[in-house]
């Protein structure tokens, strides 16, 4: 074994990653008396949180009824039955307390005349279980909500004297024999040191892995990092098909317009001029869930309907909302939108496309962020000293398609609830096992032979050729045969990686060590996504296949597992879906056909 000193740590708690769900749970846990890290591969304020824009969902009732029981049937509708029931009571009701208390830390929410949160309709979001106007449910700081929101969980984590290591890359879960989390092995990219954190409670808080994709709102840095580290200690990730497209990622850019300015009023329109919604979803229209507008928008390309000298994207009017809206409500898509499209959205439309936005697949967890496997029979099994939240996470709350607003607030919802089951469990200073002396070599020779990678192939090309493979063949619309080519090309792209090449030896902020340890962790996801979406013959939520158009609640009302191994190795299992309530409060929603 090369020698690589490991600098130990030794914690309560370790929360890896430091988006909203990381640094919510980050000041939670300290706030309750644990002693917490977080390690972040970028510096806290720079995680992708701080992109999302439109907003923060709640049953405020701020701006008109609302009900948390109307946002969980909402969820559950727009989850394509495939999300757990318990799980989406538990946020909805939880959002409303989550929220007051961001606003009670220091959250800057835009206010209403008389001094409220000020909340915007959002896709999907209804009032009086589907029957009634929809709801005014997403709380903003004006198009800059996850700007706000990640900015005060900072301050709130320092004030509760978490301590944080900045630019620290994690590096793989250190499990002992019985299966037990014990901490991480990390990377300190600065100085090239390995540090061992040792901790009773390992959360994973590493996000989405949109960068799979070719075009993506994701940051680069979105590359599930957890999610890879879980599959290399060998467990399974769950829905990993459902792969959210936004339907207003700007045209080529691929940056965010929030639906924040479909709920002020911004239409979407076809080459035609025409407000095309209005056949697709005669009753929410514009606000239909993302999963419908997405494919709407694809079917109006398809038809020959798209603009542009390519006819291959539509175009988002708000130039009747007027500048004073435009000014208060939407000034950072106004900005965005100058700079990547070169648009005056007072005067013009916006070109805009569906772009790969969310994963509501991760690593499979309960509503207290518990992570979960299928394990003798057992399909609810914790896994012990480890949590996951988050994008990263599968709760799931989201199921096929996950609502806009829905995100932020599963980021602050169960943040807050894995500090709170962290502190009914673990006790401050506890004894822990000692590891064995091997316990990091794996991690260690994994890192020493990237490091050392003398193929021909290098980390941007394989890389290139992965995101292509996703962008065209797990896209909107998918057949079985785009999906068996899909299988293949990750499959061997997935074994070209066998032959990186990695240039750079040294271990001072070495970035292309550190991209090809990102890619590692992509590949394996990647393969996950495209067997399973494979795999699930039937069309759900996010998961469109032209060959077999229908749900299909008799053999496809369950979770996908899927387990990925070091040769690419794939085997996938299934989890029953929590048809039950958590109280007597709310009712069960029983499958529907699912119309907006
Ligand atoms: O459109 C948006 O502002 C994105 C919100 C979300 O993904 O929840």
């Amino acid at each position: 074994m090369p020698a690589y000193p490991i600098q130990e740590h030794k914690f309560d708690m370790l929360v890896v990653g430091a988006g909203g769900a990381g640094l919510r749970a980050t000041f939670g846990l300290a706030q309750k008396g644990l002693k917490t890290a977080c390690i972040t591969k970028v510096f806290p304020t720079r995680s992708h949180t701080v992109a999302a824009q439109g907003g923060v969902a709640a049953a405020l009732g701020n701006m008109g009824e609302d009900d948390w029981r109307y946002h969980f049937y909402d969820t559950v509708k727009g989850s394509d039955w495939l999300g757990d029931q318990d799980a989406i009571e538990y946020m909805c009701r939880e959002a409303i307390p989550a929220i007051i208390e961001l606003e009670h830390q220091g959250v800057p929410f835009s206010r209403t005349k008389d001094g409220r949160i000020y909340q915007r309709p959002f896709g999907g979001m209804t009032t009086k279980y589907g029957e009634g106007p929809a709801a005014q449910r997403t709380c903003a700081a004006a198009d800059r909500t996850g700007h706000a929101i990640l900015h005060t969980l900072y301050q709130q984590s320092l004030a509760h004297d978490a301590q944080f290591f900045v630019e620290f890359f994690a590096l793989d879960l250190i499990m002992d024999s019985e299966g037990a989390c014990r901490g991480v092995l990390a990377l300190e990219l600065e100085t090239g040191q390995l540090h061992l954190f040792r901790a009773q409670g390992t959360v994973l808080a590493t996000g989405g892995y949109g960068r799979a994709y070719f075009s993506a709102t994701s940051a680069h840095t979105c590359t599930g990092d957890g999610n890879g580290m879980a599959l290399r200690a060998g467990l399974g990730l769950q829905d990993m098909e459902f792969v959210q497209f936004h339907p207003t990622g700007i045209y080529g850019a691929g940056c965010l317009i929030t639906e924040g300015v479909r709920g002020e009023g911004g239409i979407l329109r076809n080459a035609n001029g025409e407000r095309f919604m209005e056949r697709y979803a005669p009753s929410a229209k514009d606000l239909a869930s993302r999963d419908v507008v997405s494919r709407s928008m694809t079917m109006e390309i398809r038809e020959g309907r798209g603009v542009g000298e390519h006819k291959d994207h539509i175009l988002l009017d708000l130039t009747h909302l007027g500048p004073e809206v435009i000014h208060e409500k939407l000034p950072g898509i106004a900005e965005s939108a100058r700079i990547f499209a070169g648009v005056d959205v007072e005067k013009e439309p916006i070109p805009v496309i569906p772009t790969v936005h969310y994963n509501m697949g991760g690593v499979p967890t309960n509503y207290h962020g518990e992570v979960v496997q299928l394990k003798d029979g057992n399909p609810d099994a914790v896994v012990p000293g480890l949590y996951a939240i988050g994008e990263a996470a599968c709760v799931s709350v989201h199921g096929a398609n996950r609502l806009g607003s829905n995100s932020l607030l599963d980021l602050v919802v169960f943040g807050r609830a894995v500090a709170n089951r962290a502190a009914e469990t673990i006790k401050p200073d506890a004894a822990q096992p000692d590891l064995p002396k091997d316990a990091c070599d794996f991690s260690i020779a994994r890192l020493d032979k990237l490091r050392n990678a003398s193929g021909d192939t290098p980390t941007a090309v394989i890389r290139d050729r992965m995101q292509r493979a996703m962008q065209a063949d797990a896209a909107v619309f998918r057949t079985q045969e785009t999906l068996e080519e899909g299988v293949q090309r990750i499959r061997e792209i997935h074994a070209s990686f066998a032959d990186v090449k990695v240039s750079d030896r040294s271990m001072i902020w070495n970035s292309d060590l550190v991209e090809t340890l990102e890619l590692d962790n992509l590949l394996g996801q990647a393969l996950a996504t495209i067997v399973c979406a494979e795999n699930r013959t039937e069309s759900r939520g996010a998961h469109a296949r032209d060959d077999y158009p229908e749900r299909d609640d008799t053999n496809w009302h369950k979770h996908s597992l899927c387990w990925v191994d070091a040769d690419g190795n794939t085997r996938i299992d299934y989890r029953p879906v929590h048809m039950y309530t958590l109280t007597g409060e709310v009712d069960v929603v029983p499958p529907k056909k699912r119309v907006y």
